[in-house]
């Protein structure tokens, strides 16, 4: 299968974890808006969606699927997502869509975080995808020059601005070989609203593209 192919078949793939009557949440990227086309075909059944970035939002209400909002719901049984990178351990770097925040937060509340990929997501170790960190504007000499202090090559991404109104650093060469330690440490960083790292509440299932089919792997 080619690289869509493989999204869109576990984006379908992903249509099964989604209990009746249930709120699911909902990623960013273009394998959650394949997994947004497959709930669509099931919306009678969901009662509504939690969306992780306003881009989001706006293609579940075109596909005629209610929005909620996070701070209405009690319970989140599902978080359906893509991911830049993601290990066998089911860490993940994210956030190439600049919707980290929000994508953490609504993972945060998700009892099942169902990660969709195509098989060129799957790495050995986490850090050739530059890692995104979401920094408060005012901050970003400040976190720029701490990252570079952690070994890291930190780049302004131009022309673009958060759903949160902040800015992006992506950051080249850092050393991830402890994705935890490292999610906590660059979260300590005054400035920065949370970094692209997903490895303390990593997926709990990868449904991953293959060219003969899917693979899932639980952790
Ligand atoms: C957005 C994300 C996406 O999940 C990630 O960038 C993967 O995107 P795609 O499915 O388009 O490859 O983290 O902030």
């Amino acid at each position: 299968m080619m690289q869509d192919e493989q999204k869109r078949a576990v984006a379908q793939a992903a249509i099964q974890y989604v209990p009746a009557g249930c709120i699911v949440g909902v990623g960013t990227g273009s394998t959650a808006n394949y997994f947004i086309d497959e709930l669509a075909r099931i919306k009678h059944k969901i009662e509504g969606a939690v969306a992780s970035s306003e881009a989001t939002a706006q293609r579940l209400r075109e596909h005629g699927i209610e929005v909620v909002d996070l701070n209405g719901v009690d319970s989140l049984p599902v978080y359906v997502d893509g991911a830049d990178e993601i290990t066998e351990h089911l860490h993940m770097i994210k956030g190439g869509g600049g919707a980290l925040t929000r994508e953490k937060i609504v993972a945060a509340v998700a009892r099942k975080f169902i990660c969709v990929a195509d098989q060129g997501k799957l790495v050995g170790v986490l850090g050739k995808f530059p890692l995104p960190v979401e920094v408060v504007p005012m901050a970003q000499s400040y976190v720029a020059r701490e990252l570079t202090r952690l070994g890291g090559q930190p780049a302004l991404r131009r022309g673009f601005t958060t759903d949160n109104g902040n800015i992006i650093l992506d950051v080249c060469d850092l050393q991830i070989l402890n994705p935890v330690e490292l999610e906590t440490t660059l979260n300590q960083i005054t400035g920065v609203v949370t970094n692209g790292l997903f490895a303390r509440r990593g997926a709990d299932v990868l449904l991953l593209g293959a060219d003969n089919g899917i693979r899932t792997i639980v952790v």
